[in-house]
């Protein structure tokens, strides 16, 4: 596959959505072909198990959490993200299987091993070629949620869950160093975008290598 696939990760409130319009420009100036898209969601069926995950008043066990969170994704695989790629685009995610590490691993304890079993079920060997990770102490994070929207599903779970998503996050960077970037994104807007631009060149020369 040609494309080139990026994701943007990290804990609810940690700034993705934020900068995603710099990494639009920067990509928009060197003419790159691209598809924008998220998880859990990107397809119609996707946007469906969206609705039903995040919204506040569904019970569901961290087992059904899990299979929908894959069975979105797979969708989404086959749907959207490996065409796009065949095609030579870029595909950008907002998140990725590291949030299915952090949140379903981390935050609700699964075990790692039964993600990995998944993952490698669902994608085989397919990992993103970049998945930057935004990231910001966990208080920082709730407070900017709780100023920003109506929490959902996800975002009225406690501190202590957050602190663990965000260790799966930054122990899944630290183990695979080429294909992560960190991003400390509770700097000014300035300083990410220096980071990002950086982050960005990198991949993009990267890309053009495999051409
Ligand atoms: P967001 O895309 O608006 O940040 O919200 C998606 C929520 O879904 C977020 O709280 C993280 C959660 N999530 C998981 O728990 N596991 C996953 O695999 C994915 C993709 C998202």
């Amino acid at each position: 596959m040609n494309g080139f696939f990026l994701v943007l990760d990290g804990i609810d409130g940690a700034g993705k959505s934020t900068h995603l319009a710099f990494i639009q420009q920067f990509l928009a100036n060197e003419r790159i072909q691209t598809l924008y898209t998220r998880e859990p969601g990107g397809t119609e069926l996707g946007e469906k198990l969206r609705y039903l995950l995040l919204h506040k008043d569904n019970e569901i066990t961290p087992d059904t959490e899990t299979l929908l969170m894959f069975a979105a994704r797979s969708q989404h695989l086959q749907q959207l993200i490996y065409p796009a790629l065949r095609q030579g685009k870029w595909v950008i995610s907002d998140r990725f299987t590291d949030a299915s590490y952090a949140y379903q691993s981390g935050g609700r304890q699964i075990p790692t091993e039964r993600i990995a079993t998944i993952e490698n079920w669902v994608q085989g060997d397919f990992r993103p070629d970049m998945t930057i990770i935004f990231d910001v102490p966990v208080a920082i994070s709730q407070e900017r949620v709780a100023k920003a929207r109506q929490k959902d599903r996800f975002e009225q779970e406690d501190p202590a869950f957050f602190a663990r998503v965000r260790q799966v996050y930054l122990q899944q960077a630290a183990k695979n160093p080429h294909r992560y970037a960190v991003i400390d994104s509770n700097q000014d807007k300035q300083m990410v975008q220096n980071h990002l631009l950086h982050i960005l060149s990198g991949c993009l020369k990267q890309w053009k290598g495999k051409q």
